[in-house]
């Protein structure tokens, strides 16, 4: 089944590219701006990762993205992921990047998308990897900010094809950012947002409601309501679930537990991301083993992770076919 899993064509659709950024790349950056980190070694680091809720996780990402400054920076961490990519045949990615945790910083808008956007061409030409960038905007922070933000991406519109929305769930609805994501939508932007990951199935109702998204990312919490799961079935409106995430931050206490399978199962659009992969303990290939190593599936259930991401990808029908064509043959012949 590794082999199966390794080999298999995936997309990624829930990527955080701050949460890609490993302890090795942390202290290189750290010393090539001049940055002292509270750590004294790779290991140190890798010990705070003990989290205990998304909250603990959050703090902790957050200083650990203080070492990125240069437009170099955000192409050295964009690159790193996208050479995960291809060791996990990852073909299409689609990544969130939070302008406000460096603008904050005093770091350009445009430093930091001209450094991503940068390695993601490159990636296209030498790596044969496709990608869409995503603008999330954090919602711990105000209304005003995410409006600051949006304002910002405009002249960069032909680089960023959705918004969303990421940070602490709990305290911040939904509905403290209808009116920028109807503004984003309005300048053309498609959108997503997080919802139900450690809050209530009715903020994935909400989110839907009001931020006019076409796919919800994590929304795990939505077995609590039964009803719910047979909408989102029926509407084949797509979850990006972050299994090891999941665990990590305790939403599941084990994968034993976790319910992807049992969504998967009753044909709710459920793919398969690694959120913050440096943080979390895995990439692509990792978080379909864990799920895979802790419930029974056969090859076709494992692939169809693969479907849906491709069914709820932000490509072209044309590509979305030469995808699912490709994803099929590979079905039929392993
Ligand atoms: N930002 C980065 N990872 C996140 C997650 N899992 N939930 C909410 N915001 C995030
Ligand atoms: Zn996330």
């Amino acid at each position: 089944m590794k082999q199966f899993i390794q080999s298999l064509p995936k997309v990624e659709l829930h990527l955080h590219i701050e949460g890609t950024l490993e302890p090795e790349l942390m202290f290189e950056l750290a010393a090539r701006n001049n940055i002292t980190l509270p750590f004294k070694s790779f290991e140190d680091v890798r010990d705070a990762y003990n989290f205990h809720n998304l909250q603990s996780f959050l703090d902790i990402y957050y200083q650990g993205a203080n070492v990125l400054i240069t437009e170099q920076d955000f192409f050295d961490l964009t690159w790193a992921y996208l050479l995960r990519c291809k060791n996990d045949n990852v073909v299409h990615t689609e990544i969130f990047f939070d302008p406000q945790t460096h603008t904050e910083r005093g770091i350009s808008f445009d430093t930091v998308v001209n450094g991503i956007h940068n390695a993601l061409s490159k990636a296209v030409e030498e790596l044969g990897i496709t990608s869409q960038l995503i603008m999330c905007f954090l919602r711990h922070l105000d209304e005003e900010s995410a409006f600051t933000t949006l304002n910002q991406s405009l002249e960069h519109k032909d680089k960023i094809v959705a918004v969303g929305l990421d940070s602490s769930e709990n305290g911040n609805p939904a509905s403290k950012f209808e009116r920028v994501f109807k503004a984003a939508t309005k300048e053309g932007f498609l959108a997503v947002a997080h919802a139900g990951e450690e809050g209530e199935a009715s903020n994935i109702r909400e989110a839907l409601d009001l931020l006019q998204i076409t796919r919800i990312d994590h929304g795990v919490r939505c077995s609590d309501d039964e009803s719910l799961v047979k909408e989102l079935a029926m509407q084949r409106t797509p979850l990006t679930v972050c299994p090891l995430s999941n665990i990590k931050l305790k939403v599941f206490d084990n994968m034993e537990e976790h319910n992807i399978v049992a969504l998967l199962r009753k044909n709710v659009c459920v793919t398969i991301n690694s959120d913050d992969p440096a943080y979390f303990g895995g990439y692509m290939t990792d978080n379909f083993m864990a799920v895979s190593n802790a419930h029974e599936m056969s090859k076709a259930e494992i692939a169809q992770f693969t479907f849906n991401a491709i069914e709820a990808s932000f490509i072209p029908q044309r590509e979305k076919n030469r995808l699912m064509m490709i994803n099929k043959a590979y079905l039929e012949n392993n």
